[in-house]
């Protein structure tokens, strides 16, 4: 037995991030099968051998997984392997690389980020080309990768056209596509296609596992060798490499060699979907549902009273935007209580 106390109430749940769930059972399940006995460390184990051939079946036998801890350590590592000192990176101004990683990109990768103002977290052809200049300009960093969310930062998608669009407009201008894909998950779900029809000509992806139900875990999935230089020294000068490796390449297995990765992002999806319908005719959704959060805008006493009860983030102070976010684990009955309480807050007059 444990001496360890649960100092929570393992029953409440909230809408503030995917990152706030506990671990799916099946997962904690498929850990304790790779415990016991010795395996050889740093990713020399027999899990983390059976990784290339879980990865190859979503993404083709080309793909390379390197397991990581966090997504920022995917995309810095990502990043860092696909360009050169003096190589920048196009990106939306929403992009977690530019807004949400302390800076790492740019301190731990000394990579340039050029953004781009977008309406949606989205990034298009047209979009990338107000950056997508000044190659052999000895005064501007040069654009080298083009980064992209997928589902985004504002909780929308790209469609496999949109990204073939970006891949062609990448390509023209000689450049590669990276595609953060923290909730690459979600998006596959709500499109109804394989995680790989996303990917066509994606170079290197950042794969996350963590939102979608792991303890911890990403994955930097090159997916064209030629893109990258030195992914595995890079992961390890950027301490993201786990000596004991075989538990976080067992949540992989446990979460891609069946349908766990889509049962968990369909019921995600699906709780963000149940709480739009529900208020929607009480307040403004101010972002298209497409994924697994729900964009409103709200008075602010009226966020700051629903906050007592039920944790969430204000997006923007200064428009009153909230994000709601649904996890695998969110319940029909968490969605319905919440929604009940906005709609009474609003007097079903937010709109
Ligand atoms: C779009 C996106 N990318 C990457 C990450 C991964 O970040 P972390 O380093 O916290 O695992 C997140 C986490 O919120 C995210 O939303």
């Amino acid at each position: 037995m444990t001496d360890a106390v649960q100092r929570h109430d393992p029953s409440v749940r909230g809408f503030a991030s995917d990152n706030y769930a506990g671990v799916h059972p099946e997962i904690l399940e498929a850990i304790a099968l790779a415990n016991g006995g010795h395996q050889p460390a740093y990713g020399d184990d027999v899990y983390t051998e059976h990784l290339r051939e879980v990865f190859g079946r979503h993404f083709g036998p080309q793909a390379e997984p390197y397991p990581v801890f966090n997504g920022t350590g995917a995309n810095v590592v990502g990043l860092q392997a696909m360009t050169e000192r003096w190589e920048s990176v196009i990106c939306a101004e929403t992009a977690h690389i530019h807004v949400d990683e302390c800076g790492a990109p740019e301190k731990v990768a000394g990579l340039k980020l050029l953004t781009v103002p977008t309406p949606d977290g989205k990034l298009t052809p047209e979009l990338i080309e107000t950056q997508a200049w000044g190659w052999g300009d000895q005064h501007r960093a040069q654009p080298r990768v083009v980064s992209i969310t997928q589902s985004t930062e504002l909780g929308t998608l790209y469609t496999p056209e949109e990204i073939r669009a970006i891949v062609a407009c990448t390509r023209a201008h000689g450049m590669s596509l990276h595609m953060d894909g923290s909730r690459l998950a979600n998006a596959a779900a709500t499109l109804g296609v394989p995680l790989g029809a996303l990917t066509e000509g994606v170079d290197v992806l950042s794969y996350g596992g963590t939102k979608n139900g792991l303890i911890f875990g990403e994955a930097v999935v090159v997916l064209n060798p030629a893109a990258v230089r030195g992914v595995m020294y890079l992961r390890k000068a950027a301490m993201q490499l786990a000596s004991k490796m075989r538990f976080t390449a067992v949540q992989f297995e446990a979460l891609l060699s069946g349908d766990l990765w889509l049962r968990n992002a369909s019921h995600a999806n699906a709780m963000a979907r149940r709480l739009a319908d529900a208020v929607g005719g009480s307040v403004r959704i101010s972002r298209p549902v497409q994924a697994n959060a729900v964009f409103a805008i709200l008075p602010r006493e009226v966020a700051e009273r629903l906050q007592k009860d039920f944790r969430f983030y204000t997006w923007n102070e200064g428009t009153g935007e909230v994000r709601w976010m649904t996890s695998f684990d969110t319940t029909a009955e968490d969605v319905d209580a919440f929604a009940a309480a906005i709609v009474a807050e609003t007097g079903g007059s937010g709109r």
